[in-house]
Order: C-alpha cells, then sequence, then structure tokens
C-alpha cells in the first residue's frame, strides 16, 4: 500500500505556553500558529491564557493584548479596527474571518487562530497576498472611459447606482478565495472569488466603457469557470457579500451576449 506523509518542515510543534497572571478568574487559551522565516525551525502552537477581566471583547483586542504585553514577536496585520480595511483576516475557530470583528465570546473553547489557508505565509499570522493582488490588477480595477474627461463628475442614475450594491463594499480581505476549493487547487490559473466579484463591480458600472472588453478577457475555462458553486466563498465573507452571485451574473452576461 502507498504510504503518504507530509514533508517533514510542514509538521506543526507544539509551542510555548504562557500562563496567565496569578489572580485571573475569567481566562481563556489563544492557541495561536507561528513561524518565523528565519531559524528554519517548523511552525508551532503558541498557547496564551489571557484574563479577559483585563481584555477587550474581540479576539483582535486579546492579540494586540498578547503583542503588547506578553509577547511582542507575534506578527499580525491590522489597521482600522472596525471591519473596514480588510487587514485583520485570519482563520478563527476553523472559519476565515476578521479578527476585530469576530466576537471571543462566539468562540466555544479555546481560541485557535491560524493564518489564511493555502497562501504561503510570510510569519505567524500574516499571508503573502502578492498573487491575490497580481489577479486583482489583471482585472483593470479602475473606470475604462472612451470619451474624454467631463467638466464635472460622471452621473448615475439611481438605479445605475444601486447595480453596484453588494459589490462596491468589498474590502478585499481575501476570506473568500482563501476558503474557496478550486482556488486552492488552480489558484495560479482560477482568478478565485474576491477577485470575480470585483471584476463584476466594475462590468456592472454604468460608467464604464469597457464591458465588452471585461467579459471577452474573463470567458476563460480556468480563469472563470473553475467555480463549481461550492459556496465556501459566500458563507465565509465577514461583509455578508454574495461573491458567489456575482460570479454566477458573470456567467450569464456571457451567455446573454453570445
Ligand atoms: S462558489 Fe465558486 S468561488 Fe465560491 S467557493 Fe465555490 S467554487 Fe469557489
Ligand atoms: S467578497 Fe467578502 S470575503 Fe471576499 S474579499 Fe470581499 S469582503 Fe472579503
Ligand atoms: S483591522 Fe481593519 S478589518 Fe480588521
Amino acid at each position: 500500500m502507498v504510504e503518504f506523509a507530509l514533508p517533514k518542515n510542514s509538521r506543526i510543534g507544539v509551542g510555548t505556553t504562557h500562563p496567565a497572571p496569578e489572580n485571573a478568574t475569567n481566562i481563556r487559551r489563544f492557541l495561536v500558529y507561528r513561524w518565523s522565516p528565519d531559524g528554519g525551525k517548523n511552525p508551532s502552537i503558541d498557547t496564551y491564557e489571557i484574563d479577559m477581566d483585563a481584555c477587550g471583547p474581540m479576539v483582535l483586542d486579546a492579540l494586540i493584548k498578547i503583542k503588547n504585553e506578553i509577547d511582542s514577536t507575534l506578527t499580525f496585520r491590522r489597521s482600522c479596527r472596525e471591519g473596514v480595511c480588510g487587514s485583520c483576516a485570519m482563520n478563527i475557530d476553523g472559519t476565515n474571518t476578521l479578527a476585530c470583528t469576530k466576537f471571543t465570546g462566539e468562540v466555544k473553547g479555546d481560541v485557535k487562530v491560524y493564518p489564511l489557508p493555502h497562501v504561503p505565509v510570510v510569519k505567524d499570522l500574516v499571508p503573502d497576498l502578492s498573487q491575490l493582488y497580481a489577479q486583482y490588477a489583471a482585472i483593470k480595477p479602475w473606470m475604462e472611459t472612451q470619451s474624454s474627461p467631463p467638466d464635472r463628475e460622471r452621473i448615475q442614475s439611481q438605479d445605475e447606482r444601486k447595480e453596484l450594491d453588494g459589490l462596491y463594499e468589498c474590502i478585499l480581505c481575501f476570506c473568500c478565495s482563501t476558503s474557496c476549493p478550486s482556488y486552492w487547487w488552480n489558484s495560479d490559473r482560477y482568478l478565485g472569488p474576491a477577485v470575480l466579484l470585483q471584476a463584476y463591480r466594475w462590468i456592472s458600472d454604468s460608467r464604464d466603457d469597457a464591458t465588452g472588453d471585461r467579459l471577452g478577457e474573463l470567458a476563460d475555462p480556468f480563469r472563470l469557470y473553475r467555480c463549481h458553486t461550492i459556496m465556501n466563498c459566500t458563507n465565509t465573507c465577514p461583509k455578508n457579500l454574495n461573491p458567489a452571485k456575482a460570479i454566477g451574473e458573470i456567467k450569464k452576461r456571457l451567455v446573454e451576449r453570445q
């Protein structure tokens, strides 16, 4: 029988435990993925016991407390702290989400915190999003027009503007793309739900003149049609958007224009 084994350096070890202060009574354990490109060590899970009476309610509050008071080497991204910048996206309790809008109280038992899955790790909880950003740039996420610039803003009717609802709110956190099995297996060729939702945002914009070219670029068995409507993307989006629906709308537009 064939035996499969993970490469040696992919095995996750047991890391350091940082106990709670002696007088703490309301303790939660945070199990956090740690890996550094320096030193050649395998990844490990460090355990941090946090006194929740001295910590804010969000998972990001706990991570900031750890970094400020317990272990300054812990590395993660964050900026806005209110769910609008997308930088604190990570895998918490088995689901991709934003650490700043995830209540620790929603998690039962130990709080397991990992980087976004299926993308390379830069360090600890920081994923390497270079490929996703390159794919985003490839869909030309800006307005393409033929006409010369007007003296004032380009006007939309209220109905035209409504077409962008559910699309413009995307914060490019990539929780969806990194939860998509089709993206895991074909991320070199499939654009994935975040980038396709953004592509549809420009296809839907009445002020954009490049709709035909945009659809033409997407009409490809890999770039678009690797989506098999598994719906992980929509289920995980922390902004309650529906990338799977946006992908379906692109497919519909391609059928309509035949
Ligand atoms: S619906 Fe499409 S994009 Fe969303 S998770 Fe499934 S395969 Fe991926
Ligand atoms: S669609 Fe949702 S999950 Fe995907 S990048 Fe945008 S905000 Fe994040
Ligand atoms: S810190 Fe900006 S979305 Fe979480």
